[in-house]
């Protein structure tokens, strides 16, 4: 297993490009299985979630060719209609399969997905969603089995679940006539959704805000489509450079996805002005302590709030963060704390009481962004951090090491 060891305490400066969005990339290849046509998809991150999207599309029945950035899906067989676990298990998104497939074939299983590091997940809200359009659902073996011809209806969310509303968005777009989502989700990656079924010939409308109309087609196209900027790792990239200290331009980086976190940077004091393509971010110093709350966009990003806290553990006075979103997503507290942080944690709040220096340490990444935390205050500590289990930053980041290597960090990994 892969490692990263990072000596901290250098300030980043340099110019670099964003990659390709994660979560804007999975569902909109996931939604190729609405065509038989070939589709191109470009500035997709190679991530390993990406090469677990493209193994499910294959297992599927698809042919995908992936080259640098570019994947082109075309038609390889008559497709299956059952997403095994040994794929899902490896990646809860998997779940997006059912609302294509179902619509298409009137049938589908996809292994339940289970509970993961960061809080419960169920998929109740993805499936009470397919059954208003006229699914019926049953649990077999460990998997949920999908049956029935879907009509365009109106789908009420007892929540925004961001994966919810791409599922019920893809199906809705295969089946003729209107369906209506409201309490939608309204994150950039469903406006790139939208943009993408729209361009295999359905009718999208309203995404971004909370009621999405989707008037659908029963035969889609082919389509050409590029990628939006990842706002996560974005947002990762701003507290790296605000809490290490330095100056940096992020092309492509999309201010209005991320304002939330701005507005908490800005208020921390990190300076962060507009470029003509991105943004530019400067450090000042010891940031001010600013408390947070997650919520759904355009609230502050759940996906943040490890590297969040990160840089709030060397602030002056204390914040408090709430975790709004998932049930558990602090397990990244405890090992900050093996790097001096002072974070104590109660029910869904950190109150994190700010220190002068964090200190290098041996610490375990254990999500995704949990990872991407320790990465953030490894930069900003002073001495030798090597953080564990880099799969799980892998997941989610391009070669994070190269990026900020580039930028100036001491940052190396260790095969
Ligand atoms: C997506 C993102 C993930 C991000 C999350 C919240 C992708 C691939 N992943 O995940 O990075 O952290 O949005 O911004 O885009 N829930 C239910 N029942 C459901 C579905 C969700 O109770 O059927 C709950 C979840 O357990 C969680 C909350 O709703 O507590 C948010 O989940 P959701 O918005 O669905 O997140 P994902 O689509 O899984």
């Amino acid at each position: 297993m892969d490692e990263f060891v990072i000596d901290g305490g250098r300030r980043l400066r340099g110019t670099t490009r964003i990659n390709g969005s994660k979560n804007a990339g999975l569902p909109i290849l996931i939604a190729t299985l609405l065509t038989d046509d070939p589709c191109i998809i470009d500035n997709v991150p190679r991530l390993r979630d990406i090469r677990t999207t493209v193994r499910l599309l294959e297992t599927l029945g698809k042919k995908v060719v992936w080259s640098k950035k570019k994947v082109t899906i075309t038609h390889a067989k008559q497709l299956s209609t059952h997403a095994p676990y040994d794929i899902v298990k490896q990646m809860r998104a998997s779940i997006l399969v059912a609302g294509p497939l179902l619509a298409r074939f009137n049938k589908v299983r996809v292994s339940l997905p289970g509970g993961c590091a960061i809080g419960l997940r169920p998929v109740d809200i993805h499936v009470v969603g397919l059954e208003a359009m006229g699914a019926k659902s049953t649990t077999t073996e460990g998997d949920i089995v999908l049956n029935g011809q879907l009509k365009p209806s109106k789908v009420k969310f007892r929540f925004p679940s961001v994966g919810a509303t791409e599922n019920i968005m893809m199906a809705a777009a295969a089946i003729e006539g209107k369906t209506v989502i409201t309490n939608a989700a309204r994150e950039p990656e469903i406006e790139d959704l939208a943009d993408f079924l729209n361009s295999l010939g359905a009718r999208v409308t309203g995404a971004g805000s909370s009621k999405i109309t989707v008037e659908g087609k029963q035969k889609l196209h082919g389509a050409k489509h590029k990628v939006i900027a990842d706002r996560i790792e974005t947002g990762t990239l701003l507290l790296a450079v605000a809490a290490a200290g330095g100056d940096v331009i992020l092309k492509d980086a999309r201010t209005e996805h991320l304002t939330a976190l701005i507005k908490a940077l800005k208020k921390a004091g990190a300076k962060i002005t507009p470029t003509k393509n991105g943004l530019r971010v400067q450090a000042s110093g010891r940031p001010k302590a600013v408390s947070v709350t997650t919520e759904p966009h355009p609230g502050f990003p759940t996906d943040v709030q490890a590297p969040y806290m990160a840089y709030m553990s060397i602030a002056k006075g204390e914040a408090r963060i709430r975790e709004a979103i998932f049930e558990r997503r602090f397990l990244h507290a405890a090992e900050l704390a093996r790097m001096g942080a002072r974070v104590a944690v109660s029910g869904d709040a950190a109150f994190i009481t700010g220190v002068e220096n964090l200190s290098g340490a041996a610490v375990m990444a254990s999500d995704i962004r949990a990872g991407a935390g320790l990465i953030v205050a490894a930069l900003a500590a002073k001495g030798r951090t090597v953080i564990g289990r880099v799969y799980h930053i892998d997941r989610g980041y391009e070669q994070i090491e190269k990026v900020l290597r580039k930028l100036g960090a001491n940052i190396r990994r260790l095969r």
